[in-house]
């Protein structure tokens, strides 16, 4: 194991050299098909969720009770001292005394890296604001790869709110690894941007931007959901022009490759339509679940436990 991951934060994707990524996911793999229910036995995690979340709580917080561990935290701030005026800082200085590591959402971008700044136990970003979202793109990394046999060389679709989906900002950061030809597919206004499109123009990876779904969906192997992130926009009248833009609906598949698989982070809104869930190319809830594995390898590999 890379000795480097024990007790270290994750914050950004790019805090895992590829080498750190291909380890992780292998882990995952192994606890998959083989639990280890006491592998974290007598460490607590802190599962601070300052914004709303279902998957990436509940799965972090089953991961490390699978494992054997132990869990305090709170999934709302209101029952906190933040609603005092407590500041980030003071609040994980103290929590930090508590617990062997903490998983964190925050709405603040950059809220996980001034967390990281006021203790010395592992923070795991469970996403800040608009920034990343990495633990997501280790479980996203993980479904391309059961899904694919591979992750060098495929075509990927990311679809919907790519200017303020974290999510697909740390995965198209992850991808520069994989040598992937992408396609971005949004509304003029939501498109990614532009810095990190030149980080893809840097690392020479073939790129496309797209309004339409339509054009793309038959070249892909990976097609790449995400809602319109209406938390995000400063206008609630931008946010109705724009948000019923994208459907994914069943007439999108026909002539798609066999091999297509659909995957969505979640929650979804409108943008998914339920009846492609009987497909073959739906795998959004086996990638919700694949998160309790992942998450159960990176609490392991930082807590120095495997
Ligand atoms: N994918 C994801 O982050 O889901 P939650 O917001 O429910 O955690």
């Amino acid at each position: 194991m890379p000795s480097s991951l024990i007790n270290r934060d994750l914050i950004s994707i790019n805090d895992l050299t590829k080498n750190e990524i291909l380890f992780i996911l292998q882990l995952a793999k192994d606890l998959k098909a083989k639990p280890q229910p006491t592998l974290l036995q007598n460490k607590v995690l802190a599962s601070l969720f300052f914004e709303p979340s279902t998957r990436t709580r509940l799965s972090f917080e089953t991961a490390m009770e699978r494992l054997g561990g132990r869990v305090i935290g709170f999934a709302d701030k209101d029952v906190t001292s933040a609603s005092k005026g407590e500041t980030l800082y003071d609040s994980i200085r103290i929590i930090g005394q508590y617990a062997d590591v903490i998983a964190m959402r925050h709405p603040l971008e950059g809220s996980a890296r001034r967390a990281a700044e006021a203790t010395d136990k592992p923070i795991l970003n469970g996403g800040d604001g608009a920034n990343q979202h990495p633990t997501q793109t280790l479980l996203d990394l993980f479904t391309i790869q059961e899904t694919q046999k591979k992750l060098t060389g495929l075509s990927i679709a990311l679809a919907g709110d790519l200017k303020y989906g974290r999510t697909v900002h740390s995965l198209m950061q992850a991808l520069l690894h994989f040598s992937p030809r992408l396609y971005f597919i949004a509304p003029k206004t939501l498109q990614m941007p532009e810095h990190y499109l030149e980080e893809l123009k840097k690392n020479k990876i073939k790129f496309s931007l797209h309004e339409k779904m339509e054009e793309v969906i038959k070249q892909a192997d990976i097609f790449y959901l995400t809602r319109i992130q209406k938390e995000r926009f400063a206008d609630s009248m931008d946010y109705e022009r724009v948000k019923n833009v994208f459907r994914l609906t069943l007439a999108h598949l026909i002539g798609v490759k066999k091999n297509l698989k659909i995957l969505h982070p979640l929650p979804r809104v409108n943008e998914l339509d339920d009846k492609i869930d009987t497909t073959s190319h739906a795998y959004y809830f086996q990638q919700a679940e694949n998160g309790l594995y992942v998450r159960q390898a990176l609490l392991g590999a930082v807590l120095g436990k495997i």
